[in-house]
């Protein structure tokens, strides 16, 4: 079973329109070029139309980085379902800065999957546990919970992607290693195999997400259950993020 890679850039709150039009620039030939890899970048919302304009020609694919579920109304600075259809591929949801700064709940996150799916955006569900639930050995249990609240049958076939974050890797340089990774990835699948089978487990892509570097990428990708990352700091370098994706596609090409 080959799962196409995916290398996708989270940017979160770093970027003014302008330095996003340039980042784009500047990483699109780069990224345009790198074949059987999904490749996406994820400005902010203010970015997302001048980013999609830009990208319009190219293979590489717009994602958000959060939604509402709601498709209108009177919801106050909230960006719906609707606004994003037709600009973006993807949307993050349940990104753990989301869960822990913002307080979304699993039950929230899974009406924002649906809406997602009902609007042909393809969820990037985020899950990881924090340092406390990793070194009190709560790791498997907190993933089971966060991926059988949210990984309905029908998203998958919604094109759902799964991003396995934990918590005390993300922004903090200490990544969690290949091994590690790969264990804890090759746990989901197995979750999902349970649930739901070996068709929808066998072609579901998980990525791994957590101070992914053009220096670590490589190593992460020779994981036979890893297929691809979730990229925060390290994608707002255009070399950088190149530079991970073109790795991403050697060594996927190398198992084929
Ligand atoms: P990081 O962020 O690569 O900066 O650790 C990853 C993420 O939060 O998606």
């Amino acid at each position: 079973m080959t799962r196409i890679p995916m290398i996708a850039g989270n940017w979160k709150m770093n970027t003014t329109v302008d330095q996003a039009v340039n980042l784009v620039t500047d990483m699109l030939p780069g990224l345009d070029a790198v074949k059987d890899v999904d490749r996406v970048v994820c400005p902010p919302f203010v970015s997302i139309k001048p980013a999609a304009d830009l990208l319009k020609k190219s293979s590489v694919k717009l994602g958000a980085q959060n939604m509402y579920f709601e498709e209108k109304g009177a919801f106050t600075g909230e960006i719906s379902p609707d606004m994003l259809a037709g600009l973006c591929d993807y949307v993050i949801l349940g990104h753990s800065e989301r869960r822990h700064i913002f307080g979304e709940t699993e039950a929230f996150i899974n009406q924002k999957i649906q809406a997602a799916i009902k609007n042909l955006i393809k969820p990037i569900f985020c899950v990881g546990e924090t340092l406390e639930q990793n070194e009190t050995g709560c790791t498997e249990e907190t993933l089971t919970h966060q991926v059988m609240a949210s990984c309905d049958k029908l998203y998958f076939f919604g094109g759902l992607v799964i991003a396995y974050e934990p918590v005390w890797a993300i922004g903090t340089g200490k990544s969690a290693t290949a091994e590690q990774a790969q264990r804890t990835i090759s746990f989901i699948r197995q979750l999902v195999r349970h649930r739901h089978g070996d068709e929808i487990a066998n072609a579901v892509r998980i990525l791994y997400g957590g101070s992914v570097t053009a220096a670590n990428i490589a190593e992460l990708m020779q994981q036979p259950d890893i297929d691809g990352a979730l990229v925060g700091g390290a994608s707002l370098k255009a070399e950088d993020f190149v530079s991970i994706t073109k790795q991403a596609a050697e060594i996927k090409a190398g198992f084929k």
